[in-house]
């Protein structure tokens, strides 16, 4: 069955091709590459020891699109393909919602039209801003997004519930991602943030690989037993895992029209202080990391309640951070030597 994974090349992106391939679907990407690497189909390539299916287009491009539904018969969509970097979504927030927004009424109408049904898409625990009771279920109430991109996500799940709702004949799951971390353990992909990160673990391992010369802490007066912010950080693979599992309960249902929301973390908090020093531990290396101020924005701490994803799509995570902090330090001395 054939399954066109937008931003295929991308770290999550990448990650749910391998997964779709060991459960015995056909994946055709189709990626941009404005935020990733043509490497990342030779990573690809030797995980599988085959090719996969590429084409080099926007998602934003109609006639691509149609071609692509056309001649490859494409069975269902999982949607990856976003702009995703905040600060940059609060200085261009047209960019974000034109690309967002876009991309994911344009598959949802060419779907209708090759009568494809089941979609995918990638939100994210942002819906939520700062719960006001954690763990967070998916019935926690959505709290206004403090950035375009987060807005884009929220308004993207209104889209999908919207256009189900009129009796579309689409089936469709959110995916709320906690904080995807880690590498497939081959070290033959993993994330490959463009500049300066902005997100946790690519910064810790580029500190540790010397590329920086140190690690700022944002905040350590949080209300938490450390002091640093908790996240729910989940391993890669076991988020790309997920989609599987989506695909699979949405091939379970017989309705024409579905819409359903899940959560996928490990329904467990870290706090930054316990990953760096994780970090430390399995890969026995000194970080070099100084307490800093605040960053705007920051939530003080989430993690999911994960009953509904274990319970009705069969998924569970069976990373641990541990294995997520080994695999991601693999892959960065991985890019090192090339
Ligand atoms: C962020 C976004 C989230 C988005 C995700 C995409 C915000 C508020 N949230 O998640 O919407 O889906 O990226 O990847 O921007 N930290 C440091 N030092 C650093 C970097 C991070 O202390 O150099 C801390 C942060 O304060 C935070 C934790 O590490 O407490 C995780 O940060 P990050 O990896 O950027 O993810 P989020 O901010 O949780």
């Amino acid at each position: 069955m054939k399954i066109l994974v937008t931003g295929g090349a991308g770290f999550i992106g990448s990650h749910t091709v391998v997964e779709l391939v060991n459960a015995g679907y056909e994946p055709v990407i189709i990626d941009n590459f404005s935020n990733s690497e043509t490497s990342v189909l030779d990573g690809l390539r030797q995980i599988l020891g085959r090719e996969v299916i590429c084409y080099s287009e926007d998602c934003n491009n109609a006639d691509a699109l149609h071609r692509i539904f056309r001649d490859e018969q494409i069975e269902g969509v999982i949607h990856f393909a976003a702009y995703k970097a905040v600060g940059e979504s609060v200085e261009q927030p047209l960019k974000y919602y034109r690309n967002n927004l876009d991309s994911t009424m344009l598959l949802l109408e060419t779907m209708q039209q090759y009568g494809v049904r089941n979609f995918v898409f990638s939100s994210s625990c942002t819906v939520y801003g700062q719960p006001d009771q954690l763990p967070v279920t998916e019935a926690t109430p959505r709290k206004p997004a403090q950035s375009p991109y987060g807005n884009t996500k929220a308004i993207c799940e209104d889209i999908i519930r919207d256009t189900v709702a009129a009796k579309a004949p689409i089936r469709a799951v959110a995916l709320r991602y906690f904080n995807p971390i880690g590498a497939h353990p081959s070290g033959l992909i993993g994330e490959l943030p463009l500049g300066v990160p902005s997100n946790l673990v690519p910064f810790i391992t580029q500190a540790a690989a010397g590329m920086r010369e140190k690690i700022t802490i944002f905040g350590s007066d949080y209300n938490t037993p450390d002091g640093t912010c908790i996240r729910d950080y989940i391993h890669v693979v076991d988020l790309a895992r997920a989609h599987v599992q989506a695909l699979r309960l949405l091939d379970r249902q017989e309705a024409d029209s579905f819409y359903d929301i899940f959560n996928v973390g490990t329904g467990n908090g870290n706090t930054v202080l316990e990953l760096i020093k994780t970090f430390e531990e399995v890969n026995n290396l000194k970080l070099n990391y100084a307490i800093g101020p605040r960053r705007a924005g920051d939530v003080e701490q989430i993690y999911a309640q994960v009953d509904k994803v274990n319970n009705v799509m069969g998924w569970k995570a069976e990373l641990t951070a541990a294995d997520s902090l080994r695999d991601a330090w693999r892959w960065q001395q991985n890019l090192i030597k090339k």
